[in-house]
């Protein structure tokens, strides 16, 4: 935990109920001018954001409502592009464009990143700007894996003001498909040597009359 997600979050209502339940002074130490200041992407934020294939994504509409949409793509589609910034090639989808809308009134934006098989997830606040695909075309293709079948409408180009690391608690351990097919491997190369096994023992049998 550091100074700017402590900054961002502990309002004077979160710090009331902190108080109310006793967690006021442990948490207190974090707004200090010594504490860490954890406004920058390290190494670990970095590898760990490039290895996501999907995000939650929050956004705060016009009339104050929160809006929370899954972005997926490839392995790497959120991209760290230096310890400030993280930035993706937003695809077309149902055309409602609700997180762009939001995001032309207010742009705050968080996300959550999660490593489900795990159980480690990152949340992130920051400030985001939305750049279209006919005013920097080269922006976006450089954040789109052509290989991917989707078609990039603009860049999401966010401005890192603060993350946090989360406990594991109650983070259910999932696996995608591709993990799932990972552990699989070898069982199925095992059940593909014992069934040539079984067979040549079976033909080794007397054969019965
Ligand atoms: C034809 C089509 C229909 C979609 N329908 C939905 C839907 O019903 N709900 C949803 O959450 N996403 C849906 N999606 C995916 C969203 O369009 C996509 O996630 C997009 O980024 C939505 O962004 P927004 O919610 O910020 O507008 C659909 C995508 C396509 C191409």
């Amino acid at each position: 935990m550091a100074r700017a997600f402590a900054e961002i979050t502990f309002t004077p209502e979160v710090r009331a109920l902190q108080e109310r339940h006793g967690s006021v002074k442990s948490y207190g130490k974090f707004l200090e001018p010594t504490a860490e200041p954890g406004d920058r992407l390290s190494d670990a934020e970095a590898a760990f954001i490039m290895e996501r294939d999907g995000f939650y994504q929050a956004t705060v509409s016009a009339t104050g409502w929160p809006y929370v949409q899954f972005r997926g793509g490839p392995k790497g589609f959120l991209k760290v592009l230096d310890a400030r910034t993280v930035a993706y090639a937003d695809f077309r989808g149902n055309r409602q464009y609700l997180s762009v809308g939001n995001l032309a009134t207010d742009d705050r934006i968080s996300l959550i990143l999660m490593d489900y098989p795990n159980r480690r997830r990152l949340k992130l606040w920051g400030r985001a700007r939305i750049v279209d695909l006919a005013d920097e075309p080269s922006l976006v293709s450089r954040l789109h894996d052509a290989g991917y079948a989707a078609r990039p409408e603009r860049a999401v180009v966010i401005t890192v003001a603060a993350f946090d690391w989360n406990c594991p608690q109650h983070i259910p351990q999932r696996l995608t498909l591709d993990e799932f097919q990972q552990h699989l491997a070898p069982l199925l190369s095992e059940l593909a040597q014992l069934r040539e096994q079984n067979a040549a023992l079976r033909a080794a049998l007397p054969t019965r009359r």
